[in-house]
């Protein structure tokens, strides 16, 4: 049986309670962040962190989020240098996880048998006091299926797992709605592994120069330093084609594909309304609502059956990079260039 709590107000949080006794006691709670919901348990402890990686049905060989509530805490799981105090300084609570060397005390099932870890320490209220109430690191991939788009409703997550894990936390949708900027903090010049709710701009004012791990926005032909960053990722179940170049050449080349794949079901994700007939879903108007409701779009899709998804491309500024990101990994690079 699957526990919902709902946690709309603040008088509400005093549910928290229930929640964090389950993960004291080794269970699995779903909770929001700020960036998209998790699947978190007591990090500290093998067999809870086993069963997420069952549940979620993800590769062993792919590392899982720490949660912490405070540095403090932080420090007792990894190795915290000068340039992760100055990242957390500025950017903790808040969509920035950092990958630092691990210390023992981690299961290693948690890091995938890496020697580093990810950490990061959440913004959204719910999930920083389930942490602390919990008292322990909350370990939490995102909320989803392995490889299928990530949830940012707690209804996305009854559909992904209720009925196998002990409790959902449902609090609405989640405010920024792509996962948080993954950032290699061993070493300067700092690369950004995953980009996400923190820009890339931002954390260059605070750290000087930032690297884009070339799998961001290509293939990559680098060594992959997790699994996370396999090709396909974030993907829905149709075949999904994204085209990029000038405005007016992507517009006339989707039309091309409409008429191409016309004995089939088409889906089109687009920025701005008006440019094309059938089945079209405007992400958003601004950058904020476009990451918004991403993955909700690419979930829609899927519950609609369609068999194609072509979109247009995104711009790479701000958040752009992370919704960009997402596109393309969405459609395993599968990419038109006009
Ligand atoms: O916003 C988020 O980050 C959400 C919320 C729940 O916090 N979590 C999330 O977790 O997106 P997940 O498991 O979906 O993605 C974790 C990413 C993966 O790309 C994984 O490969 C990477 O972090 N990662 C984890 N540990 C790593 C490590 N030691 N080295 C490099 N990458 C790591
Ligand atoms: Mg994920």
């Amino acid at each position: 049986m699957t526990k919902l709590l709902k946690i709309h107000k603040r008088s509400e949080m005093h549910k928290l309670y229930i929640a964090a006794e389950v993960i004291k006691n080794g269970g699995i709670v779903a909770f929001p962040t700020e960036t998209v919901y998790g699947l978190g348990a007591n990090a500290l402890d093998k067999k809870a962190i086993d069963r997420i990686f069952k549940v979620k049905k993800r590769a062993k060989n792919d590392p899982i989020i720490v949660h912490v509530a405070s540095i403090n805490q932080c420090k007792k799981i990894c190795y915290f240098n000068v340039i992760a105090k100055k990242l957390a300084e500025k950017f903790w609570p808040g969509p920035l996880t950092l990958v630092l060397k691990k210390k023992k005390c981690v299961p290693e099932n948690v890091t995938a048998g890496l020697q580093t870890i990810a950490v990061r320490m959440p913004s959204n209220e719910i999930a920083l006091n389930l942490i602390k109430l919990s008292n322990v690191p909350i370990g939490a991939p995102s909320a989803n299926l392995f490889g299928k788009p990530s949830a940012t409703t707690a209804k996305h997550v009854i559909e992904d797992f209720y009925g196998k894990i002990d409790i959902i936390i449902d609090s609405g949708k989640t405010r920024i709605g792509v996962e948080s900027t993954v950032v290699d903090a061993r070493k300067k010049p700092l690369t950004i592994l995953r980009p996400g709710g923190l820009t890339k701009e931002r954390i260059k004012k605070v750290i000087g120069d930032v690297i884009l791990h070339d799998s961001v926005l290509e293939m990559g032909e680098t060594e992959i330093l997790s699994p996370g960053m396999y090709k396909r990722h974030y993907a829905p179940k149709a075949k999904m084609i994204v085209v990029e170049g000038k405005k007016e050449r992507v517009i006339k080349k989707i039309k091309e594909l409409q008429k191409k794949f016309e004995s089939k079901k088409i889906g089109i994700i687009a920025f701005r309304k008006g440019c094309y007939k059938g089945n079209v879903k405007v992400l958003g108007t601004n950058t904020k609502e476009v990451a918004r409701n991403l993955f909700e779009v690419l979930r829609e899709f899927d519950k609609e059956n369609v068999d194609i998804i072509i979109s247009e491309c995104y711009h790479t500024r701000g958040l752009g990079l992370a919704i960009t990101n997402r596109l393309k990994r969405a459609s395993g690079f599968n990419i038109i260039k006009v």
